[in-house]
């Protein structure tokens, strides 16, 4: 079964051919992000208008890459959400409108969701799992029974791990490069220590905000900042949030007895989370961050088809299954 799938959620166009849910066929993605660095973060009306213009050229590609034309796709597949409701517009009306012309069936899917099974392409998951999503906008814990039968354990109360990377990033001077920037610049050399919010606490859920405000004390306690400072602001930054994405991960594979854990989402690309949790499966680093294949396989492993009359762009669709 080849499934087409588009993602548009944020500031990826993204198009992917995938075969039975783990077999790649082709994964194209245009990206704006470049576009949106000298504002510091996403312009939704900009990028929405680089979907606009990127989302033929890149299903084009991706049908090209695999090989094939329309009439080999057994099914389409799209993000409905959640994300800005004018990126997720661009997917979703091209895909009914591809849905409409070919009769194909079309399985809408929720992008946070379909994440973790980017775990699913090149593993063989042990069930029950614990699966740990965590992006730009979302820390979630879920309980995985089956590739289909999930449940929501807890997440975020505030800002994602990825909100408080990228606005670091943003504060030591590295524009929007985000995580990566500050994987890259993380040192330690002199002593600085940021609170670890909600480790100890017995819940499920997480909270970053605290930890920004932290963050920007460290900063203005210092009149100049140098490389030096810089770097073991990061390294602790990265510790911080690391540690505690480890420690609840870790409590809710304990409480729920899992045979595997599994952690999905761009900030699953941190190559310091990695390590700390070793026993967990991660996608390769360029299926962590925004993508269409995971989107393809969400559908095979999870997806209903519904009538394309009834597909609509849903921006804050819930998490909480
Ligand atoms: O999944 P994603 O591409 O988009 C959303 O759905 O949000 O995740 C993007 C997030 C950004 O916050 C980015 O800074 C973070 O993933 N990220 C990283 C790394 N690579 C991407 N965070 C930490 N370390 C990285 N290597
Ligand atoms: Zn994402």
């Amino acid at each position: 079964m080849k499934i087409l799938a588009i993602e548009s959620s944020a500031d990826e166009t993204a198009a992917a051919v995938v075969e039975n849910g783990t077999k790649v066929l082709s994964n194209v993605i245009a990206s704006s992000t470049a576009m949106h660095e000298k504002y510091g973060g996403i312009v939704p009306e900009v990028a929405a208008r680089e979907h606009l213009r990127s989302i033929i050229p890149t299903i084009d590609e991706a049908l090209s890459q695999a090989n094939v034309d329309m009439s080999a796709i057994d099914s389409l597949a799209v993000t409905v959400g959640p994300g800005l409701i004018g990126s997720l517009l661009i997917g979703v009306e091209t895909a009914k409108t591809v849905a409409m012309a070919t009769g194909k069936p079309i399985i809408p899917v929720n992008h946070v969701l379909a994440h973790m099974y980017a775990n699913f392409i090149e593993n063989t998951i042990a069930f029950p799992a614990i699966s740990l999503v965590v992006s730009g906008g979302h820390t979630e814990l879920f309980l995985m029974k089956s590739e289909q039968d999930l449940e929501w354990l807890g997440g975020t109360l505030d800002d994602a791990a990825g909100e408080a990377f990228d606005k670091t990033a943003r504060l030591l001077g590295f524009g929007n490069q985000g995580g990566v920037a500050i994987q890259q610049a993380a040192k330690k050399s002199l002593p600085i220590t940021l609170p670890r919010p909600l480790m100890h606490d017995g819940s499920l859920n997480f909270s970053f905000s605290g930890l920004k405000t932290a963050i920007l004390r460290e900063w203005k306690k210092q009149e100049t900042h140098s490389e030096k400072f810089i770097q073991s602001l990061a390294y602790e930054v990265q510790e911080a949030i690391t540690d505690v994405l480890v420690a609840k991960t870790l409590r809710a594979s304990e409480k729920y007895k899992a045979k595997s854990i599994l952690i999905s989402g761009g900030v699953a690309a941190n190559l310091r989370l990695r390590k700390k949790l070793p026993s967990a499966i991660a996608p390769p680093i360029n299926l962590c961050t925004d993508n269409a294949v995971y989107i393809a396989s969400y559908a095979f492993f999870r997806g209903k088809p519904v009538d394309w009359h009834e597909l609509t762009a849903v921006p804050d669709l819930s998490v909480e299954v």
